[in-house]
Parts: C-alpha cells; sequence; structure tokens
C-alpha cells in the first residue's frame, strides 16, 4: 500500500482486486463495493476486476487466468463473490470453476483460511440450535488451505479390469503442519487460550503426523490450553456445545465441512466471511458459502458473509482495524434493527422484524456507517 503526500497531509491509496465470479457471488459483489468504500473513507481505493470460476470459463476458456492471478499478486488485497454452478458442473475436473479458486489460494500460498463463526445476538432466533446454546458465541475456526486430500498427487479415475477406480491422496508436509498450527497458536494466545486441533488419527496416518506436529508446536505456547479431537466428535459436539471453542484448527477438508456446519449456528452460511492469508500478509477475503444456484439472481441472497469479508480485508490487509469494527458495529446494527434477508427471518415467522433484499440490506449497512462518524 502507498503512503502518499497529498497537499500536507497523508493519504493512503490501496490496490483491491475484485473477482466477482458466478451466481450469488457476482450478484452481492456490486453492493460489497459499495459498502467498503464507504467503510473507509481515509483509505483511497483502487478497485480492479477480473474473472474467475465459470465466468472466466465462458470468457477466457480457463477458469483464471495468468494473468488475473498477476493482479492478484500486485494487488493489496483480493476481495472474491464465490464460484461454480450447475452449467459447469460436467466439464473434466481441471477445467471446472472451483480449479480457478484452487489455483489463487495455491500460487499465492494462502495457507492460513481464518473463518469465523460468531452469533449477532439478534440472531439467536435464526440460528438452528437453542439460543441459549449459542448465546454470545464466537468460534474461529483455522482451516489449512493448500494443502492435504485438495492438492495431494496422485489423483484421478483410471479404468481398470476391476472397474473405475478413483483415487486422491491425503498428504501434509511437517512444515504445513507446523506454519499452520503457530497461526492457530497465536491467534488462540490472543483471545481465550484455548485451541481444540481437529484430525482423525485414529485411522489415517497423516492425520496421526498432524496430531504429533501439533502437539511439538504447542511447546512453544505453554500459555495456551491444546486439546486434540476426533473430527467425527468435533461435528457432533459443534451441534451439541458449541461455546466449548474457542479457536479450532484443522486440515484443509475437514475445516470446509465443519466451517459450513459452524455458519448454522450463526444462523446462516449467509453470514460467515473468511480471511485467506499468506506469510507475506497478502490476502483473500471471500464468504464461506458458494454460488446459491437455488436462489442466484432474485435479489434475496444475504451479502453480509461478503461484506464481513470485506471488514476482514480492512483489518488484515489494510491495517485498519477501526475502519473494519465500524463495519462490524453497522451490520450489527442493521440486523439489532430489525432487517433480516429471507435466510436469517426468525424460525417462528418474527412479527418484530423487515425483510429486506440484498440490495436493501446493503443499504440498511451503508446507513448505518454513515450514521456512525
Ligand atoms: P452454497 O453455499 O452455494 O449453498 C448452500 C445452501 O445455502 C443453498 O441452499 C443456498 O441457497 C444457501 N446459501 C448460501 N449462501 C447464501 C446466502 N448468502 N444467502 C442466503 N442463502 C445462502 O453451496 P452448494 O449449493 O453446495 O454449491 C453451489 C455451487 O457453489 C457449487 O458449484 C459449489 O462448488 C460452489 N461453491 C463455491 C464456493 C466458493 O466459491 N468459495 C463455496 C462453496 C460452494
Ligand atoms: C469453500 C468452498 C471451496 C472449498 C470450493 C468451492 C473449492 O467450498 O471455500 O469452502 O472446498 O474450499
Ligand atoms: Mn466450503
Amino acid at each position: 500500500m502507498d503512503l502518499r503526500r497529498a497537499g500536507g497531509r497523508v493519504s493512503r491509496r490501496a490496490r483491491i482486486l475484485v473477482l466477482p465470479g458466478d451466481g450469488i457471488g457476482a450478484e452481492i459483489m456490486p453492493h460489497a463495493v459499495r459498502v467498503l468504500e464507504r467503510a473507509c473513507p481515509d483509505i483511497e481505493l483502487d478497485f480492479e476486476y477480473a474473472s474467475i470460476g465459470g465466468a472466466a470459463l465462458d470468457s477466457d476458456g480457463v477458469p483464471v487466468t495468468d494473468a488475473t492471478l498477476a493482479l492478484a499478486r500486485a494487488a493489496d488485497a483480493v476481495l472474491l463473490g464465490a464460484v461454480g454452478g450447475p452449467q459447469w458442473d460436467d466439464l473434466p475436473m481441471d477445467r471446472r470453476p472451483e480449479r480457478g479458486l484452487l489455483r489463487l489460494r495455491s500460487e499465492l500460498d494462502l495457507f492460513a483460511n481464518l473463518r469465523p463463526a460468531i452469533l449477532f445476538a439478534p440472531l439467536a432466533s435464526a440460528s438452528s440450535l437453542k439460543p441459549e446454546l449459542v448465546a454470545d458465541l464466537d468460534i474461529l475456526i483455522v482451516r489449512e488451505l493448500t494443502g492435504g486430500i485438495y492438492f495431494g498427487e496422485p489423483r484421478g479415475v483410471t479404468v481398470g479390469n476391476g472397474g473405475r477406480r478413483g483415487f486422491n491422496t491425503y498428504v501434509y508436509e511437517e512444515r504445513e503442519i507446523e506454519r499452520i498450527a503457530r497461526v492457530a497458536f497465536d491467534l488462540a494466545r490472543k483471545r481465550n487460550g484455548r485451541l481444540v486441533s481437529v484430525d482423525k488419527a485414529n485411522v489415517l496416518e497423516v492425520t496421526q503426523l498432524w496430531r504429533e506436529v501439533v502437539t511439538e508446536v504447542a511447546a512453544d505456547y505453554t500459555d495456551v490450553a491444546l486439546e486434540h479431537m476426533y473430527v467425527d466428535n468435533a461435528g457432533m459436539q459443534l451441534v451439541r456445545a458449541p461455546r466449548q471453542f474457542d479457536v479450532l484448527v484443522t486440515g484443509n477438508m475437514f475445516g470446509d465441512i465443519l466451517s459450513d456446519v459452524a455458519a448454522m449456528l450463526t444462523g446462516s452460511l449467509g453470514m460467515l466471511p473468511s480471511a485467506s492469508l499468506n506469510a507475506g500478509g497478502q490476502g483473500l477475503y471471500e464468504p464461506v458459502h458458494g454460488t446459491a444456484p437455488d436462489i442466484a439472481g432474485r435479489n434475496i441472497a444475504n451479502p453480509l458473509a461478503t461484506i464481513l469479508s470485506a471488514a476482514m480485508l480492512l483489518r488484515y490487509s489494510l491495517d485498519a482495524p477501526e475502519a473494519a469494527e465500524r463495519l462490524e458495529r453497522a451490520v450489527a446494527a442493521a440486523l439489532a434493527d430489525g432487517l433480516r434477508t429471507a435466510d436469517i427471518m426468525p424460525q417462528d415467522g418474527g412479527s418484530e422484524v423487515t425483510r429486506v433484499g440484498t440490495d436493501g440490506m446493503a443499504n440498511a449497512v451503508i446507513e448505518r456507517l454513515e450514521e456512525d462518524r
């Protein structure tokens, strides 16, 4: 990010690469950009746009181009909608929209994926769980994002005498486990000092190594209480008593699954943001949800996961924690005033809430931002 002297005062500029993607990703993005523009008046944001996912397949024949990856590398931060959709589901695996996102994560080495699951108090009645189980819920899932079974080789489907055979490789190097563990321990140390590492060490050697390495790293963090949990139990505990968790650290696939589960505790998948960071401090910010083909194009998708991802962008990539908090306060205020997209309506229907669309929710956040100056 540049610091430039303009008329005697320091004004900051930042380059943001916007990758809207497909489905509700592309639908929400203009609203999220409107919100982000108003969230940090002190920083001049230069937005650049490029295609990814199905949109890039349609325009360029590949799910992400080298030119887009170069733009991402050069940007201060990347804000992404979501990729994928039924119209591209029959393509060979290496040409699917999702590969564009995986390549972006991998080539920028964005190994640390932070997925906070926080309950906004007014949404307790929208949670899948009883309100008393989720009151004040504040969990952080730290998902390893550039390794594990998502990227392991060999992979494929072959045809042999016994018929077709599909295979993937679940592999982690010690250094990959160690660096994500350190990120999780550092974050746990700044929070409540409790870390649960999730694995399947009773069955899979690769996660036996995961458990060993996390235990070794723990020696450098004697102020953090480390617990190990099998992934099946962790899934169960998340819906039984989620407040037992503070920070969870886990591999790529388990983190993918557990974060969708955690989302429903907060009311909706439409509420969960994420930040994917590399060792150099670069970041990709995207909602945890996908392109929601079942509701796309109807102005009913919840934009808050993307808007809250923009708040994470302010915090982690633009070093603007006050702007991030102001934006999070604006989201909380819009919810406190009873505004709800369809997915976060109270389970009982609720008489004191007002249903709004994607645009209405973004407008409400902008109004609360302007009031909080
Ligand atoms: P999904 O997250 O798109 O949707 C799951 C369910 O949650 C749907 O019923 C959807 O309507 C609802 N939902 C999701 N986001 C919402 C929001 N903001 N507001 C209201 N409701 C919301 O998952 P899926 O249906 O399994 O996948 C659809 C496509 O999205 C697939 O192509 C998949 O690969 C892709 N996907 C992409 C990402 C990403 O780009 N990061 C993440 C997940 C899925
Ligand atoms: C997510 C998504 C992606 C993943 C897909 C779209 C590649 O589900 O970000 O959670 O599995 O990581
Ligand atoms: Mn997912």
